[in-house]
């Protein structure tokens, strides 16, 4: 594998802690010579919904202007998100979307940080589709199903989700180029969680429903709407917690809410250092949730991050971000209405994020095995 990666000038992506670790044979993640994360697109319609996803967002982008007239272009990513020249940069119709542009500006290095705005502006990479994809704008801002009701969720999304840099062939299998939403981190603490009651989606095929509702009742999917994807906690010690999917799953409601607490924990900060800020962010992606009807998400993440090097809670750079669109549907495709299943998932993360800061910490490291391989 090493041989095969050097020779393409990419390497194995150290940070990732849910999903595939590889598909085929190939790895499912990678980091480019300009430090961004590639993502090994599944096949079908699930790779190319999560193109088409992601390159919607980057075509919506908010070009927000500063005091000084200037347009403040990109999140300022330290994973090959600088500006790269000749974005069609436009201002998009965010101004009735909780979250959206016009919040505070964006502090440097962490984009995603709570209490940014992480709104940027270039567009420069649009309009990349998946191959065999037949059109991308399915979930375009000017051509989707909603018109400006999409364009501004689009906008208000680009908060949190990742910047995308269009796809790459690598073995013949197509890789999305993505920001390292852990790339400003000196040691990343990260943890993935699958979002929503349940995972699967109106009119899937009979047996992928099956397979999904018997996970989702299985772990606390659709008791509390989110399950633990995997974790990575460094903490100051130089120590590494990991816990992958699978952990993950035989996570019960109080295990799930221990898990978060155990994320938080670098063996200095308190869960409140971590989950403050992480509660503002979920709070106004919920916001967001709670008033848009252009998109529905299934199985998709939020990921928090934050600074496992963190001495202070100022140095914590907590994160939240988007992820994983493979089950991302504009409105149209399915009964219309708001993401109800999405936004109950995300009300019973900050229900259970909110716990954890309460709670004491009181978790027997026995119970928390190492992270075994992560096929799925
Ligand atoms: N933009 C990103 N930056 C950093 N890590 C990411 C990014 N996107 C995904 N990851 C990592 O990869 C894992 C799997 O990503 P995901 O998109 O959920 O893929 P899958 O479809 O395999 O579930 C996440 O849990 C996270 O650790
Ligand atoms: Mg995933």
């Amino acid at each position: 594998m090493a041989a095969w990666t050097e020779a393409r000038g990419v390497r194995p992506y150290e940070n990732q802690v849910g999903g595939h670790s590889t598909k085929d044979g190939l790895p499912a993640s990678l980091v480019d010579e300009e430090g961004r994360f590639l993502k090994l697109l599944q096949a079908g319609e699930r790779g190319e919904r999560e193109v088409a996803l992601y390159a919607a967002v980057e075509r919506a982008r908010c070009s927000r202007p500063k005091s000084d007239g200037l347009v403040e272009n990109g999140s300022s990513s330290s994973s090959g998100g600088s500006r790269r020249g000749g974005g069609d940069e436009r201002q998009a119709a965010c101004g009735s979307v909780p979250g959206a542009c016009g919040a505070p500006p964006s502090s440097g290095g962490f984009p995603g940080v709570a209490g940014d705005s992480a709104v940027s502006g270039r567009t420069g990479d649009v309009g990349h589709a998946a191959p065999g994809s037949r059109n991308s704008s399915s979930t375009g801002s000017d051509s989707g199903p909603s018109g400006s009701g999409a364009d501004a969720t689009l906008c208000a999304l680009a908060r949190w989700v990742p910047r995308s840099f269009g796809t790459r062939t690598l073995c013949g299998r197509a890789y999305l180029a993505l920001e390292d939403a852990a790339a400003a981190y000196a040691s990343p603490c990260v943890l993935d969680a699958k979002i929503g009651l349940r995972t699967w989606y109106p009119g899937a095929p009979p047996a992928l429903i099956e397979k999904y509702r018997s996970k989702d009742e299985a772990t606390t999917q659709s008791s509390l709407g989110f399950r633990i994807c995997g974790v990575r906690v460094a903490r100051l010690d130089g120590s590494v917690w990991r816990a992958d999917r699978h952990w993950g799953k035989g996570l019960g409601p109080e295990g799930a809410v221990d898990a978060l607490r155990r994320f938080a924990d670098n063996g200095l900060l308190a869960p409140g250092d971590v989950f403050a800020p992480a509660l503002r962010e979920l709070r106004a992606l919920a916001a967001l949730f709670e008033s848009q009807s252009a998109y529905h998400l299934y199985s998709s993440s939020v990921l928090l991050l934050y600074e496992g090097a963190a001495r202070s809670p100022a140095e914590a750079h907590v994160g939240v971000r988007l992820i994983d669109f493979a089950h991302a549907f504009p409105a149209g495709v399915h009964p219309g209405g708001r993401d109800d299943n999405f936004l109950a998932g995300l009300r019973g993360l900050i229900a259970a994020v909110a716990a954890a800061c309460k709670a004491p910490v009181d978790v027997p490291c026995t119970v928390l095995q190492q992270d075994g391989g992560r096929s799925k």
